[in-house]
């Protein structure tokens, strides 16, 4: 599949685009630390998250191939953020969560089988959201920097199908389509809704209003 066509089953599926004013934040050179440093988080948190479902899930074969796949793609860009940091001389330092993949698990059902289904849209939506910001941001930025970005593209896209099928596989149609509904919604108001931190998944910041 074709990046293009990677990228319009995102956008697609997304319940909203990227405000324009989240992009121009994420440019301004003063928070490219900031984009830098809270991106080599996102890597690593996906990656945790794809070995705690592996762990939860034991005995569900297809979650654990997919998962392990997963993970170590994540590491991988864990690192390669972390390189891309250094290469810049920019300093790795810890930065709170933002309130985005918060958000989405507020939403989550609390016992199963519902809550690995919600948990796995949850993933599709966080690696569509990743993939449309990529898109968005590579061809702004400087040209090494550009080319890694539009490179995670088609693995995040990968991810984002990979999360998708999962949910469907463990559920029927008819709560797939609900669950969506509900997700897409939370997402469309993290996205959309006024941010007081810049975050890779953040919203408009209050600030610049
Ligand atoms: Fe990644
Ligand atoms: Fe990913």
């Amino acid at each position: 599949m074709t990046l293009r066509a990677d990228l319009q089953r995102v956008e697609s599926f997304l319940p909203c685009a990227t405000p324009d004013q989240w992009l121009e934040a994420a440019l301004s050179p003063e928070r490219e630390v900031l984009l830098l440093t809270d991106h080599a988080n996102c890597e690593k948190k996906a990656a945790s998250t794809a070995l705690s479902l592996m762990h939860r899930y034991a005995n569900h074969l297809p979650l654990l191939n997919k998962m392990s796949r997963l993970a170590r793609e994540e590491l991988r860009h864990f690192e390669q953020v972390l390189d891309m940091l250094a290469k810049r001389g920019l300093e790795y330092q810890p930065l709170s969560a933002s309130r985005y993949a918060q958000g989405l698990h507020a939403g989550v059902r609390k016992s199963e089988p519902g809550r690995l289904v919600d948990v796995l849209i949850v993933g599709a939506l966080i690696e569509a959201r990743s993939c449309e910001r990529f898109a968005r941001l590579a061809p702004e930025l400087d040209p090494a920097l550009g080319v890694f970005y539009s490179k995670l593209l088609k693995s995040e896209a990968r991810h984002f199908t990979d999360y998708l099928k999962l949910a469907e596989y463990y559920c029927d149609a008819t709560e797939m389509s609900r669950r969506l509904d509900h997700f897409k919604a939370l997402e469309a108001s993290l996205i959309e809704g006024v941010d007081e931190e810049f975050r890779f998944h953040s919203g408009p910041l209050a600030e610049l209003h």
